[in-house]
């Protein structure tokens, strides 16, 4: 039979300056099974924090101190994704305005429908749970990818080398502080696919069959299939599948003509680690001579040429190769 995952204790932290106050919400939220967690003012929330997070925070608007608004805020800078949920007077249009500004999550009514208390608290709850899952999903598979580099001692490191040439190349090209993040996250994961391949296929130090290249080849629609479940899953897709794709179609698996320019700068930086890396049948280039191979691929069409200068101009700044 298959078992639900146990839930760790959920908390909820609630902010008011007035104890009465406290104690009723605190009532409210008994039916929920949750730990709530009292604090009197911004500076405790803030001390409290410290320690650890709560999942859902309920906070006053009018506080000593700190307001609830400055609060919201100093408490998003924190953990950008943990709820927040502001108790306002009835009708009061301009501080949910400031509210929402201030990040703030959700809003209730003073006075306060505790059924409402109730259902809102637990949908953010509910979605919390799902994102912390989703974070343990993303840490398990990047934990996946290195178990799968550290097999092959020419490859430890891969993941996160090409991410970092790729985001170098990426900021050349003018990609925005979001897309760097998940080209980031897609670029760790763009070989995760290969888990499944044996390690004498993965080293490749012999000549490998046609069967084996075919297996090798199914590994970016193999990591396709793993990331599904994915929040990122629609931004990290095209990183996943298409890194092998060339301009000129002869890439796979889809065999595109038109590949967008951030994938290209993973595809090359992928091109460039491995051209680099130290292999078992080969030696390894020096940076000149790898960026040489990639010049020759724009050449032929595979690559976009601009893509090849920014990931020439992102080592140079990077010091990561020499000024000639
Ligand atoms: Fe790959
Ligand atoms: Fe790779």
């Amino acid at each position: 039979m298959k078992r639900a995952a146990t839930r760790p204790p959920r908390r909820v932290l609630l902010v008011d300056d007035e104890p009465i106050q406290r104690l009723l919400l605190m009532r409210a939220l008994e039916p929920l099974g949750v730990e709530v967690q009292e604090a009197r003012n911004g500076q405790e929330v803030l001390d409290l924090l410290r320690d650890s997070l709560p999942h859902v925070v309920l906070t006053d608007l009018h506080m000593p101190i700190m307001d609830g608004l400055e609060l919201t805020q100093r408490i998003k800078a924190i953990d950008p994704l943990l709820p927040v949920i502001l108790l306002t007077a009835d009708g009061d249009r301009e501080v949910r305005l400031k509210g929402i500004e201030a990040g703030a999550d959700d809003f209730l009514n003073r006075p306060v429908d505790l059924t409402e208390l109730r259902l809102r608290v637990k949908g953010h709850l509910e979605r919390r749970w799902l994102q912390e899952k989703l974070e343990d999903l993303e840490r398990t598979l990047l934990a996946l990818v290195r178990a799968v580099e550290v097999k092959d001692a020419y490859t430890a490191g891969h993941g996160e080398r090409v991410a970092q040439y790729t985001c170098w190349t990426a900021e050349e090209l003018g990609a925005t502080a979001e897309e760097l993040e998940e080209l980031h996250m897609g670029a760790l994961l763009h070989d995760i696919g290969k888990i499944g391949i044996p390690d004498h296929i993965l080293r490749g130090d012999y000549p490998l069959t046609e069967n084996e290249w075919r297996l090798i080849k199914q590994h970016p629609v193999k990591g396709d299939e793993i990331i599904q479940p994915l929040r990122a899953y629609p931004h990290l897709r095209p990183y996943i599948r298409w890194h092998h794709e060339k301009l000129d179609g002869s890439g796979y698996p889809d065999g595109l003509t038109e590949v967008p320019l951030l994938v290209q700068a993973l595809s090359a930086a992928d091109i460039y680690d491995a051209l680099t890396g130290v292999r078992t049948y080969r030696k390894s280039l020096r940076p000149e001579e790898a960026l040489e191979v990639l010049e020759e691929e724009a050449r032929k069409g595979r690559l976009h040429r601009e893509v090849v200068r920014a990931l020439k101009s992102g080592l140079l700044r990077n010091r990561a190769l020499r000024a000639v």
